[in-house]
């Protein structure tokens, strides 16, 4: 199937619109018809990097949070981005259960999920700039 579309959204960065990020992405993604597992996938993906954007990325004082997505035919892109307070090491930071909020009860997982659960992550940052993550996940179901 040859489908070709794009979104773009901005939202606050509240705990609140972690579901509405990932209900929104499962329907914009929906049209490709992917599997209970493909749509979960992304869905917790998305919902990892938006958790980082309000937890880590504006901590206790909530900014804009921008989520696009892209569909090439089979292929989804997912890029959420925050201009909170950035990362200083990208590496370390996306390394298996490293965080820098074990107060918080977090697990120093989200990267990890986010990297397993799709095919490629790219994760950019600039120190008090914030942050990008993109994502791609190519959808394998074949009655799309
Ligand atoms: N958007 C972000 N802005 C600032 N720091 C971030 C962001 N996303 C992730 N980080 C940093 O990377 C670390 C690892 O993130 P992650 O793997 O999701 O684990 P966790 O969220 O459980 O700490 C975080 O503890 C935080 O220091
Ligand atoms: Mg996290």
């Amino acid at each position: 199937m040859n489908y070709n579309n794009e979104m773009m959204m901005k939202f606050k960065g509240i705990p609140e619109n972690e579901r509405f990020a990932r209900a929104s992405t499962a329907i914009f993604i929906s049209p490709l018809n992917p599997t209970l597992s493909e749509l979960n996938d992304i869905k917790t993906a998305v919902s990892e990097a938006v958790t980082n954007a309000i937890i880590h990325g504006y901590e206790n004082n909530p900014g804009e949070v921008f989520m696009g997505c892209t569909i090439k035919s089979n292929t989804v892109y997912i890029k959420i981005e925050d201009k909170g307070k950035g990362i200083e090491n990208i590496e370390k930071a996306m390394s298996p259960l490293y965080t820098t909020k074990p107060d918080l009860g977090r697990s120093g997982l989200g990267f990890t999920v986010m990297e397993s659960f799709m095919d490629k992550i790219n994760v950019s940052s600039e120190i008090g700039k914030g942050t990008i993550v993109e994502m791609t996940k190519t959808i394998q179901n074949e009655s799309t």
